[in-house]
């Protein structure tokens, strides 16, 4: 094992360095942009790096030609990272299998394969993939988009109805999936679920046609002739050498959607660009980990959400890095078991969010201490604001102050890192809690409810002032909802002017640090991952005993926020802990474990307007124990107490 290296050695701050590429960067972003296009590999150099003719619908490198797959796997094929490992994977019950750069290069010209002749995927069609974390995933995404098709990935959390949700919005013929995984010493039985969203996408109109099952736990499954697959049949029946070129796309094509919760209950289908995408990760990739050959990168996160699409599968494979994948539930079979695989592998950079974090601060220093972790020199964070004394641990305990914390923050929408130090540029001094400053080409700021820029030290709304290649090409299916979220909110299109709007609140302090200080809509974001207020108020609505029902995030010392119910029951029911365990159920059912409401508690009134809309702003500063503001607009103020006296029971 390497010697450990001081980060001063390795990392001297030098925030000069890191703002004189900054403003180079910012000066011209097209030729930035240009040039740092060009470190990866196309077929055909595009005719214009960005164009703005119709915006926010911006277009990065109009009639650029490539495939992500050379850049992720047929450029290395042939050279020495080849016979690397790309992924160490590791099962929940302690099974292991090592995939090299050679054997994903393999299996994904199989797979290709067989999807084009056998199973008749078509250039540009969407693909559902509902798989858990096995190497099966990132596999089925690269032969995806190397035949020129996209894919939507569904987080293997996600309840049948959520799922076929989401295979009706992107109209998918092909779902690819497994016989079951390991989640905490279970089995959960994911071929089951398919089925059953099979089903009911069939009832709104929408034809699964073949579902391709990948065997990892081995259970017995409903099959259906004709229509279901195994993955492992199909590949067996390509040509061991199968090549499959890589399908020539356009930059400006789609090269996946995942949706993401927003203010109503349907989810958005988030489009990301084939050209744009791959640049801005490469990119960011480079400047957030420092990437060098030895290096051990894990980021502990499931490929079923962006962060696992561009740090899981896309940026280390363009970097040809060794990576850890794990299955598993990070504290079974008990708390060390993410410390403990750090330490085997001899990890060099780790990137996880802060609710993994607090969850296993919580259990103790007892299963860090002693560890050898001298390998570590970078560890990263995203997904939500991370308290400074959390930081502090991370800094400590983990990174034993050699290490320095890259706190990214971005969005789905944004495809890899905006707001994040920068080691592989120049690193700048760290703050406990800041996510430091925009990364080069991105135009950060924070304003006033009226557009004007806040004062420094003031809390205000991000904004994003220049378009930026990672971002989002729009709303699978709805261009205006696209326009309404992103990009009404401050813009100015008679003048010209398009800002980008995230929803986060945050504060420029008088060094120019930003600091995120969480979402500014009717978003909650539990353990790291966003819900959308009214997707759980429908959920709970469901239930037929369910008259009204208001959700708000209640603050949780873990998951940050958790959610909670509030709600009214019809006439002829009567509240009662059966009652409450059969809602909870309903979200299940409808959403997913993720979105099941920590409470549900019943009052005989939500607080409304005189017009009857609920007034979740003061439901939610009751939960936080702040002061519930003017209630006199309230159609019955005497329901501010009610719901007061149900929080109360919460604390208890
Ligand atoms: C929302 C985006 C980006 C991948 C994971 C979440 C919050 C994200 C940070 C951070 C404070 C953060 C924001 C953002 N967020 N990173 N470092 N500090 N807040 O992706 O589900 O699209 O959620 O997560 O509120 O808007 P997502």
């Amino acid at each position: 094992m390497s010697e450990a290296l001081p980060f001063e050695e390795v990392y001297w701050p030098d925030k000069e360095r890191y703002l004189e590429y900054y403003k180079k960067s910012v000066y011209d972003i097209e030729r930035f942009w240009d040039e740092r296009a060009r470190e990866l590999i196309w077929l055909k150099y595009w005719d214009r790096v960005l164009d703005d003719s119709n915006p926010p619908f911006y277009r990065w490198f109009v009639g650029g030609v490539t495939n992500i797959n050379i850049n992720a796997l047929d450029k290395w094929y042939g050279t020495s990272v080849e016979n690397k490992v790309a992924y160490y994977w590791v099962g929940e019950p302690g099974d292991r299998r090592a995939v090299t750069y050679g054997d994903l290069y393999r299996e994904v010209n199989r797979l290709a394969w067989a999807l084009r002749e056998l199973v008749g995927v078509k250039p540009g069609e969407g693909v559902t993939i509902y798989l858990p974390m096995i190497p099966e995933l990132p596999i089925s995404m690269l032969a995806v988009t190397r035949i020129g098709a996209f894919h939507s990935v569904v987080f293997s959390g996600f309840s049948a109805a959520a799922l076929a949700e989401r295979i009706v919005d992107a109209k998918s013929r092909i779902l690819i999936t497994a016989d079951g995984f390991y989640r905490r010493g279970r089995i959960i039985e994911l071929k089951k679920i398919a089925d059953e969203a099979v089903r009911l996408a069939a009832e709104r109109g929408v034809k699964v046609e073949k579902v391709i099952v990948v065997r990892r736990a081995r259970v017995e499954v409903p099959w259906s002739e004709g229509r279901d697959l195994w993955y492992h049949e199909l590949l067996n029946e390509a040509p061991p050498k199968a090549y499959v070129k890589p399908e020539p796309r356009q930059a400006t094509d789609v090269l996946f959607i995942l949706y993401t919760s927003g203010t109503t209950g349907k989810p958005k289908g988030i489009m990301h660009s084939v050209g744009g995408y791959m640049t801005y990760v490469y990119n960011v990739f480079k400047w957030n980990w420092d990437p060098r050959p030895d290096d051990i990168f894990w980021t502990a996160a499931d490929i079923g959400w962006i962060t696992g699409h561009t740090y899981i599968v896309y940026g280390p494979l363009m970097h040809g890095m060794t990576q850890i994948m794990y299955e598993g539930a990070p504290d079974y079979p008990n708390p060390g078991r993410i410390w403990s695989l750090v330490e085997e592998y001899g990890v060099t950079t780790f990137y996880t969010s802060p609710t993994m974090l607090r969850l296993l601060m919580k259990y103790g220093d007892k299963w860090l201490e002693g560890r050898d972790f001298s390998r570590l020199r970078l560890l990263g964070t995203v997904g939500e604001p991370i308290n400074p004394e959390v930081w502090k641990w991370y800094y400590t305990k983990v990174g034993r102050e050699r290490a320095p914390i890259v706190d990214t923050w971005w969005q789905t929408e944004t495809g890899a890192a905006m707001i994040s130090p920068a080691p592989g540029i120049a690193l700048v001094p760290l703050k406990p809690g800041s996510a430091t400053y925009p990364l080069p080409g991105i135009v950060a700021d924070v304003l006033r409810d009226d557009g004007r820029p806040a004062e420094p030290g003031e809390k205000g709304l991000l904004v994003i002032k220049k378009p930026w290649p990672g971002m989002l090409m729009g709303i699978w299916g709805d261009p205006k909802r696209y326009i309404k979220t992103y990009w009404e909110r401050f813009s100015k299109p008679e003048e010209g002017v398009w800002i980008y709007y995230p929803a986060d609140y945050a504060v420029k302090d008088k060094d120019g640090y930003f600091w995120l200080l969480g979402r500014a809509d009717e978003v909650m974001n539990v353990a790291g991952h966003r819900l959308g207020t009214i997707e759980l108020e429908d959920a709970v609505l469901m239930h037929p005993a369910v008259s009204e029902a208001a959700v708000v995030g209640f603050p949780d010392p873990v998951k940050g926020e958790v959610p909670v119910a509030l709600v009214v029951l019809k006439e002829g029911y009567e509240p009662s802990p059966k009652l409450e365990e059969e809602i909870k159920a309903k979200v299940r059912e409808v959403i997913g474990p993720i979105a099941v409401p920590k409470r549900v508690l019943f009052v005989n009134k939500l607080p409304k307007t005189r017009s009857g809309k609920i007034m979740r702003r003061i439901i939610l500063r009751l939960a936080r124990g702040q002061d519930p503001g003017d209630v006199t607009t309230l159609e019955d103020p005497a329901s501010v107490d009610e719901v007061k006296k149900a929080l109360e029971n919460l604390k208890s």
